[in-house]
């Protein structure tokens, strides 16, 4: 069983690549009320994106209550560049037989521009070779660290991921442009449940993962972050997909 945990596709993307070269099924953790039963499972893995070189609470919560099994267990981040210490501190939760850093487009609109087309499918194309391997030393039960972890790891990971998670992920600076079309998208996307419309526009509550779904899944391009994220581009790994395919 493979569990994961996306914002906006890329590891969901990544998840359901490797289940089927590996013959496996996946699931979303957010989507998960109890812990599942993973005895008898052969493999078990965990797929998520990087948020500031540290691991996404919700993937996070989840792994601290699954079981521990003899299956072999391997973990893979997707990240713009680099992953910190994030598996070992999943590690010190979980015992990982393998870990994985996958380098994929950039969807963290908040902190900067994300990729354009070239860039993204440029990403996409080396991630999908790099994942035939990967899968392969799945298959094999082979022990890989192969995390890119960048520069001063152990600071990222440690103070810097702190203050993301105890300061950052703050809903004070969303708002909505008059170009909202009340869809409803955003209310029935949210993982972490905090959007609601209300007179026909999303009003968030205090919870928020910083995932971006809401910003860059948003049809109309309706959700801002501050004023920063006006003059940006949006990022989905469906959305790309279609570009991709009308050429
Ligand atoms: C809140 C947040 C923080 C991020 N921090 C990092 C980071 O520390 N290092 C990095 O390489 N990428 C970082 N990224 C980029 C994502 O990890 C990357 O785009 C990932 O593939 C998104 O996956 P998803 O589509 O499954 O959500 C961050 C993205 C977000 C939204
Ligand atoms: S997804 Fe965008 S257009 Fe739809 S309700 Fe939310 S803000 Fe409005
Ligand atoms: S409010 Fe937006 S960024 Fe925050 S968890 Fe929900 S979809 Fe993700």
């Amino acid at each position: 069983m493979i569990f994961y945990f996306s914002g906006t596709g890329n590891s969901q993307w990544v998840a359901g690549q490797i289940a089927s070269l590996i013959g496996d099924e996946t699931r979303d953790v957010t989507k998960i009320s109890t812990p599942p039963d993973v005895t008898g499972e052969k493999q078990v893995g965990f797929v998520f994106p990087i948020y500031a070189w540290g691991v996404p609470e919700p993937m996070m919560n989840f792994v601290k209550t699954l079981k521990q099994t003899d299956a072999f267990s391997f973990a893979v981040c997707t990240c713009g560049e680099e992953a910190g210490l994030a598996m070992k501190k999943l590690g010190k939760c979980y015992p990982l037989r393998s870990c994985y850093s996958l380098v994929m487009p950039n969807n963290y609109v908040i902190g900067s521009d994300v990729d354009d087309l070239a860039a993204a499918s440029q990403k996409i194309k080396k991630a999908k070779q790099a994942l035939v391997t990967m899968a392969r030393q799945i298959r094999e039960r082979q022990p890989v660290y192969e995390v890119t972890e960048g520069s001063l790891p152990g600071l990222k990971s440690g103070v810097v991921n702190y203050g993301f998670n105890r300061f950052a992920r703050r809903t004070d600076s969303f708002f909505v442009t008059d170009d909202c079309i009340s869809c409803g998208l955003c209310e029935q996307n949210c993982p972490a449940h905090t959007i609601t419309l209300q007179s026909g526009r999303p009003v968030w509550g205090k919870a928020c993962y910083q995932c971006t779904r809401c910003i860059n899944a948003c049809p109309q391009k309706a959700i801002q972050y501050g004023e920063k994220t006006r003059h940006r581009g949006r990022y989905t790994f469906r959305e790309w997909e279609k570009k991709e395919m009308n050429g």
